[in-house]
């Protein structure tokens, strides 16, 4: 009998828990979800209360709840969604200081209880936090991966689609660079049912498109204003977690460690890879113009300046 994956979900707030519902839907395998001692029983409680969803939505899933690592042992996919959100007037980068402890005390565990799993990171700064779990867990990189773009790009694409009335199937996209303001959307790999997207909506239409999926975590801050975006970013994680369990080498964008690649020089930036079994199994160059590679550099320099501070903070004063 083959043996369903082990998927374990460290953070079991929005988030994480939301993540667990999709992975449970689509029946990726058991789960695991984990967040601090203080949460008491809050990660048995949403793991129990989704278990019970199984029998009406009909999915076979072991689904438990923990504060505790041994319970995470051997996973085939660890989820990072531990941390801090943003709040209204928060940029990503805030959350540098609180969240690189916080996802370095979680990749340090991840290391000890799941040596052989794939991870996939999802807390903020994500290029900074994907980087500190690589550092920290000491995994060969294509085994660590952030996941930013698959979000980024379902905001660009549901924008085009309401745009032009069609359906969000019918819309493919890519973007590079980093989770923040910075990031660049191609619109030369943009494509409504084939056609590319610049035939379709005028030059400052689709600027204006762009601009609103830069902006789009902060448009759902500012409406939530108690917490950050979950659903979306959820469903893109779960996403992911399907390629690795499934193998299913799905080319996606996403943070990948890139040393040659795009001349980045060892940083985890957003690019175009596959995902699969074994992780990042691929990273895709592409021939960028000037513009877009102007874009991306500014991005990749504005990543590199986090992680800069980022290991200042954990080199203490
Ligand atoms: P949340 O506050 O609802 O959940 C975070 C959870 O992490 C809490 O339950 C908290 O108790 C837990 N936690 C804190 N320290 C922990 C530790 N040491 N070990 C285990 N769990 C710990 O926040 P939410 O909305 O789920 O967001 C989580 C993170 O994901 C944030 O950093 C947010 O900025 C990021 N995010 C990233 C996105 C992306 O596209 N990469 C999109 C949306 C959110
Ligand atoms: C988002 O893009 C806050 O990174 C999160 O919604």
């Amino acid at each position: 009998m083959m043996r369903r994956a082990k998927i374990t979900i460290i953070g079991a707030g929005h988030v994480g828990a939301t993540t667990a519902h999709w992975c449970a839907a689509a029946e990726l395998g058991d789960i695991v979800l984990l967040d601090i001692p203080q949460t008491e029983g809050m990660p048995a409680g949403k793991a129990l209360d989704l278990l019970q969803a199984s029998p009406i939505v009909g999915f076979d899933a072991r689904i438990t709840g923990t504060t505790r690592y041994e319970e995470t042992a051997g996973s085939d996919v660890v989820v990072i969604t531990a941390g801090a959100p943003r709040k209204p007037g928060m940029s990503r980068d805030d959350l540098l200081a609180t969240n690189a402890r916080i996802v370095g005390s979680v990749a340090e565990q991840v290391r000890q209880t799941s040596p052989e799993a794939v991870v996939v990171v999802v807390s903020n700064p994500l290029d900074a936090m994907a980087q500190r779990t690589w550092q920290v867990t000491g995994f060969p990189h294509q085994r660590v991966v952030g996941q930013a773009g698959v979000l980024d790009t379902a905001r660009f694409r549901t924008f085009v689609a309401l745009e032009l009335g069609v359906s969000v199937e019918d819309v493919t996209a890519m973007l590079l660079g980093g989770h923040g303001d910075t990031m660049v959307p191609l619109l030369s790999c943009c494509a409504v049912g084939g056609i590319p997207v610049q035939q379709l909506i005028e030059r400052k239409r689709l600027e204006e498109i762009v601009r609103r999926t830069r902006d789009g975590g902060a448009e759902i801050i500012g409406l939530l204003e108690t917490g950050s975006a979950y659903y979306a970013p959820a469903a893109a994680t779960a996403q992911m977690v399907e390629a690795i369990v499934r193998d299913k080498k799905r080319l996606l964008p996403a943070a990948a460690y890139c040393e040659a690649q795009y001349g980045v020089g060892g940083y985890y930036v957003g690019v175009p890879v596959v995902l699969g079994a074994g992780g990042v199994e691929r990273i895709i160059e592409l021939e960028l113009d000037a513009e877009e590679r102007a874009a991306f550099d500014k991005s990749v320099a504005a990543v590199k300046s986090l992680v800069a501070t980022m290991e200042r903070l954990a080199a203490g004063p």
